[in-house]
């Protein structure tokens, strides 16, 4: 989270004009060619053509490319699996025709079919109901009865979070829709902790009545009348919506609102179809995001519309999104990095807009868009990003894989310039890559122009990241559609406890034992942790093969001594022991530890999935350390002190962990909305001040074959680093996202964990040592990300904040909360590109420190190379950089 409202200070650009001129591509590729080329010892062929049914220039720039050396013998990876569970063919003629197949209120859906034993152990309430179907409170679903009140009633029974409680993590809800229609005339407003979940086998449908009242059909903020925010946007966490459909179309088309989706980390938006009047006049629109902090959305289709999506926030991931006969599919009122992956849009009149502020005030920071499709849409991509414009590095925007068929303009610039030409109907054309922004590499250390078609990235990413198609591989969360409800575990029901008291550790690992490890090919069953705090004294170890899904984020939550000696880490969860293979799937839980640990690492993943079986992964699946009840590590005890010189005072009973996330040497991972945070304040104390606790280390990579994705991922607040990448490849993020600890430099990253050789913990005293004095404080802070010795790492994304000195924001303005966020070490090449390291980040975001990046060039003691904020790269209230290519 960040504690800060969005600027969009614009005067602040320094000299403009270092962007390349756009309408003369020819001068733009002349550069691009300068940067890959000089210097490096491989020659590149380089040629561009004008294809005939292709109106606009496509150059192709090819590294040569080695066979593998043989002093490296490597594994050459094959694609995995790739999974889409989400049909939704069948809802599509549900939504305007049949009626459900069921009796009412009945479902096929295992969850709607399980016993439900959860329960929320700091709850006053000892009867509070966490799982609650609407049919229960007398919704009918009928498309005739008028249900909101009883939606509103299922959401709000017992004692949660309302308006003025601002978050709270003790009164969660599921909130089960069983198929049907469901009336509405007013907003379904989705507190705080809450998950609505419908039926995927046959989804239910939000009809908004002829006479909706309300301004959007599910409210995940609402305004009350003075214009203010039940919550505070960038701390709304904690949200999931899942397979529904909500349909306008009764509605007038002046008026009506899907979904308004106003939040911070945590929160997704899954399996939802839009319904909406498609007409000339239409000003409907299925989600309307006004600004955040950060979040995910996937599996989503919008029919109709002025605007599919209206959206707004610091940093947001979106992937597999569908639009058809829109306005404008996307219309992107502000942002500082987004990721757009696998967007299909088809008969809309734009594609994305990200021209909103005009070029004198451009609101989008960054856009990435990842292996997308367009087709008959009159303009793909509108921006309003010139030579000139303000501030000089917003408007970035990065193409990666972009089919166009039917597109009058590619690219539509100010005044309705044409930046990047179309193509005719009927045929696909394929942009592989295509950059709008500022770009650095070895060669070109003061950065230059990326205005150029080349499809270095198609190449360079490696087969091993990709699935069968060719695109960046995707697993969309696992529901268990057509899995039986007796095939499901219930840890309650088994033996385990949850009430935050109960030493789970022993339970737990018997049903693992009992219940994992299902040989691939035999009938799997799935272990289901009803919802409960389930504390745990030693590490759990999950064995191959074995299928975990919680309820609305279940804790697992380490406690006592054995997780307290920094010496002597442990994992809480050992998720397959080194070398093991197999399939693990994890979802819908949470960890954190109970205070001190200052030797718990949240998890340990080893497991690795072979060629040909499903990636294992992570989805929905959050850690979340201190700043919550049964933590220890909380307001007051833990209250922030900035006027006391902390070191070397430390409170070891405010040491919260000693790493989060350790990805081990032979693991294989996809990650898919993971928030991996350490708290900065209380989510459950009346006043929610700001604590300060002590995490050593964030993530930790040394996959050494990878693959490893990171979709919609976070890691914020911890001491050494938030990411560090050592002697991996084959990583996949976007879009990242951290945030540097409020209190550092009181103390600065030295304290209170010295460095460990062994994990690769960064050696500030070398780093910033040689600096002056008055530097050293802003030089020993948390690095954002740290890639040690690494290949092949493709950043589509990151968003790398530091706020604060010393909870102290002054620092922003003058970029000197942090002196570098990015350091990238070593020499070693690429398999794929045997040229370079092939390290790609593409909308580097950072704010408050002097470099974003750092490296140095060649191998050994070669000269360091640092890429400036202040090098013309403001774009607003961030600073960002299209291309970092290593
Ligand atoms: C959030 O967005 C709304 C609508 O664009 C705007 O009026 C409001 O000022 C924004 N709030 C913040 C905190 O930026
Ligand atoms: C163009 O690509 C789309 C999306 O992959 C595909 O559905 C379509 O069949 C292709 N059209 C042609 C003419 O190849
Ligand atoms: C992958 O997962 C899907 C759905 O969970 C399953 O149907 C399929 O059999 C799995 N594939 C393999 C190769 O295990
Ligand atoms: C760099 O990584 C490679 C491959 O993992 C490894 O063999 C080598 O020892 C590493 N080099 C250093 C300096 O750690």
């Amino acid at each position: 989270m960040d504690t800060f409202r969005r600027r969009r200070s614009s005067s602040d650009a320094e000299e403009s004009g270092v962007y390349g001129s756009q309408s003369g591509i020819i001068n733009t590729r002349v550069r691009i060619y300068t940067m890959l080329t000089i210097g490096t010892i491989l020659c590149y062929m380089y040629y561009g053509y004008q294809s005939s049914g292709f109106r606009g220039y496509q150059y192709k720039i090819f590294g040569t490319v080695k066979a593998p050396n043989n002093e490296f013998p490597v594994a050459v990876p094959e694609p995995h699996t790739t999974v889409v569970e989400v049909d939704v063919t069948k809802t599509i003629s549900t939504v305007f025709e049949a009626a459900p197949t069921l009796a009412p209120g009945k479902s096929n859906f295992w969850l709607a079919n399980m016993e439900h034993r959860g329960v929320a152990p700091y709850h006053s309430d000892k009867k509070y109901q966490v799982f609650r179907n609407v049919f229960d409170f007398g919704a009918k679903g009928d498309g005739v009865t008028d249900d909101t009140a009883a939606i509103n009633a299922a959401i709000t029974a017992g004692e949660r979070c309302g308006e003025g409680c601002d978050s709270s993590t003790i009164s969660p809800a599921v909130v089960f829709f069983p198929p049907g229609r469901y009336l509405v005339s007013a907003s379904i407003v989705a507190l705080y902790y809450t998950q609505l979940v419908g039926d995927p086998l046959d989804m239910p449908i939000l009809l908004a009545s002829k006479n909706f009242g309300g301004w959007a059909v599910i409210d995940t903020d609402p305004y009350d009348p003075p214009g203010r925010n039940w919550y505070i946007n960038q701390n709304n966490f904690f949200r999931a919506i899942r397979n529904f459909v909500i349909d306008l179309t009764l509605m007038d088309p002046s008026k009506g609102v899907g979904i308004h989706h106003q939040v911070a980390q945590a929160t997704s938006i899954y399996n939802v179809i839009f319904k909406m009047h498609d007409s000339e006049g239409t000003q409907q629109r299925g989600i309307f995001m006004d600004n955040g902090s950060g979040g995910f959305l996937s599996s989503l289709k919008f029919y109709g519309g002025d605007c599919g999506a209206f959206l707004g926030n610091q940093q947001f991931t979106t992937i597999n999104l569908e639009f058809y006969n829109c306005k404008t599919a996307i219309y992107m009122n502000w942002d500082w990095v987004w990721l757009l992956k696998s967007i299909k849009i088809r008969n809309c009149g734009i594609g994305i807009d990200i021209s909103n502020g005009g070029p004198d005030d451009i609101h989008t920071g960054s856009v990435l868009l990842l292996d997308s499709y367009i087709e008959d849409t009159d303009i793909a991509i509108k921006t309003f990003r010139t030579k000139e414009s303000t501030p000089p590095a917003a408007g970035t925007l990065v193409i990666q894989n972009l089919v166009i068929s039917g597109v009058k303009t590619t690219v539509s610039g100010w005044k309705d310039e044409e930046i990047f030409g179309g193509n005719e109907k009927g045929r696909n054309t394929t942009i592989p890559f295509w950059g709008h922004g500022k770009g650095y590499s070895d060669h070109l250390p003061h950065g230059d122009d990326i205005n150029v078609v080349a499809d270095e990235t198609v190449d360079a990413i490696p087969v091993a990241l990709k699935d069968s198609a060719g695109k960046i591989l995707e697993r969309p969360r696992p529901l268990y559609r057509h899995i039986t409800p007796n095939r499901f575990v219930s840890v309650r029901a088994a033996g385990a406890v949850g009430d935050g008291v109960a030493d789970d550790t022993a339970a737990i690992q018997e049903i693992l034992n009992a219940n994992g490890n299902t040989p691939p090919g035999q009938k799997k069953r799935i272990i289901f942790f009803d919802y409960g705090v389930y504390r745990v004294t030693q590490t759990i170890y999950v064995p191959p093969n074995t299928y975990i899904v919680g309820e609305m984020w279940t804790v697992i939550m380490s406690s006592g001594s054995f997780f307290n000696d920094a010496k002597n880490p442990k994992p809480l969860f050992l998720v397959g022991k080194p070398g093991e293979e197999g399939t693990v799937e994890i979802s819908d839980m949470l960890f954190q530890t109970q205070g001190p640990a200052a030797g718990a690492i949240l998890m340990e993943w080893n497991i690795r999935s072979p060629q040909g079986q499903n990636v294992s992964g992570m989805w929905d699946v959050h850690f979340r350390v201190g700043g919550s009840a049964g933590t220890n590590l909380q307001d007051p005890k833990c209250i922030k002190k900035p006027d006391d010189q902390v070191n070397p005072h430390i409170d070891d009973d405010c040491v919260s962990a000693f790493m989060l996330l350790h990805i081990g040497k032979t693991a294989s991972l996809m990650m898919e909305n993971m928030w991996i945070w350490t708290s900065d304040h209380d989510l459950d104390s009346p006043k929610h001040e700001q604590i300060t606790i002590y995490t050593g280390r964030g993530l930790l990579c040394e996959a050494e074959l990878g693959p490893v994705w990171m979709y919609g991922h976070a890691v914020e607040h911890n001491v050494l680093y938030n990411y560090q990448l050592a002697n991996t490849k084959n990583i996949f993020m976007g879009v990242i996202q951290t945030e540097t600890p409020y209190y550092q430099s009181n103390p600065r990253a030295l304290q209170p964990f010295p460095p460990v050789a062994e994990y690769f913990d960064p050696d500030f005293e070398t780093v910033c040592g040689t600096l002056p004095p008055d530097q050293v404080s802003m030089c020993e802070k948390s690095w954002g990300l740290r890639i040690l010795n690494s290949t092949d790492v493709f950043a589509f994304g990151a968003g790398l904040y530091s706020f604060f000195e010393n909870y102290k924001t002054d620092c922003i303005e003058k970029r000197e909360c942090q002196r570098t966020m990015v350091m990238i070490d070593g020499d070693r090449k690429s398999d794929v590109v045997s040229s370079r390291s092939n390290i790609w980040l593409m909308g580097l975001v950072t704010i408050g420190t002097q470099n974003m990046a750092s490296w140095t060039r060649g191998s050994g003691d070669g000269e360091q190379v640092s890429v400036s904020a202040l090098d013309n790269n403001r774009a607003g209230f961030t600073d960002t950089v299209g291309l970092i290519l290593l």
